[in-house]
């Protein structure tokens, strides 16, 4: 695929260079690929909503290089959520905060606070640097799939899901498979307590264990009710393959789950972690391969605990959820 470009650094400086003009570029990040365009320039911002397709509403992450930036995108930061990104960050964590005058309606949905985030992939920071070092102050970028459906953990990935509505500036940065495969926690911070909206691999102990204090898991329901989140509708992180999460699989039928469980007789393994945290990392080109090998149904055994079984639990769940 020639839109998609190995990580050298001139290969960043183009891609810098392409974001500052207001085409897309999408990255890897330790979570998920992103789908990246300037986050100050509304016309590039409308060309992701066209090309993922997602509803207009649904706020964007701001991503940023360093905390020095903070404050450019957010104000009246509590203390608890500074405490957070001083802990978190760089890492799979968005914090959502009251924005500045920076943060458009266009990049927050018109809602009164903004979704943050500092990535610590190598080459999503070395992309922000660069960015910023040409004059820009913050990437705007969901995940690279089209809306509703699975968040891509490759770059090639990326380019099945997306290369057919990219323009010919557009590039797609290959850096490899994504080291979580989950999207980041994403945590409430616009009331007087956090509460976390979409749970990650920085889980609820992680953050208590932090504060010293106990917090809400997927409060979607903030008190200003204000709080949008497109991966809190029910339906989302979809294949085309129906996911089932009880029951048995029949001949022909897809199955995922640790190895430690064996395939049931005809059905088709299209994976088999041996961690938890590996099955958040292979989970999305599972579903993925089940849908290249046109599967129609995918039995899958959720994992238990704690950690990052809760993540992978509620995309499972949201997956599974019948459309
Ligand atoms: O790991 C991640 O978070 C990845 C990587 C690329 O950073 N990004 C990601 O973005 O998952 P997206 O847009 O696919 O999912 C972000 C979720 C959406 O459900 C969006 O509605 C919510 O975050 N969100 C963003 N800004 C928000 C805000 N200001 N208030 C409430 N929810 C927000
Ligand atoms: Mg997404």
């Amino acid at each position: 695929m020639s839109i998609i470009s190995n990580c050298t650094v001139s290969a960043i400086k183009d891609a810098a260079a392409a974001l500052i003009k207001g085409d897309l570029v999408a990255f890897p990040t330790e979570t998920v690929y992103g789908l990246g365009a300037d986050a100050t320039n509304k016309d590039a911002i409308a060309r992701i909503y066209k090309v993922k397709a997602r509803p207009v509403g649904h706020p964007l992450i701001v991503h940023i290089s360093s905390l020095a930036n903070l404050d450019k995108w957010a104000r009246d930061i509590p203390e608890y959520a500074v405490n957070l990104a001083r802990t978190f960050w760089p890492g799979p964590m968005t914090l959502i905060l009251p924005r500045t005058d920076l943060a458009k309606d266009f990049i927050t949905g018109g809602q009164n606070n903004v979704g943050i985030r500092i990535p610590s992939h190598t080459v999503a920071l070395a992309l922000l640097k660069e960015f910023e070092s040409l004059g820009g102050l913050g990437i705007a970028a969901p995940s690279a799939n089209r809306f509703g459906a699975v968040s891509p953990t490759t770059a090639t990935a990326v380019a099945i899901e997306l290369a057919e509505f990219l323009s010919k500036n557009d590039q797609i940065l290959d850096g490899g498979p994504c080291s979580i495969g989950v999207e980041s926690t994403i945590i409430n911070c616009t009331q007087n307590r956090p509460s976390i909206l979409r749970p990650g691999e920085v889980t609820k102990e992680m953050i208590e264990d932090t504060l010293g204090i106990t917090i809400d898991l997927n409060s979607s329901n903030s008190e200003d009710g204000q709080i949008k989140a497109a991966g809190l509708l029910e339906s989302h992180y979809a294949p085309n393959a129906k996911i089932f999460l009880t029951g048995s699989p029949t001949i022909g039928d897809g199955f995922i789950a640790l190895d430690s469980f064996t395939t049931p007789s005809g059905a088709i393994r299209v994976a088999a972690p041996k961690t938890n945290e590996e099955f958040a990392r292979v989970l999305y080109e599972a579903f993925r391969l089940a849908d290249f090998k046109g599967l129609r149904r995918v039995f899958v055994i959720p994992p238990t605990g704690g950690g990052i079984a809760v993540a992978i639990n509620d995309r499972l769940n949201k997956s599974a959820f019948e459309k």
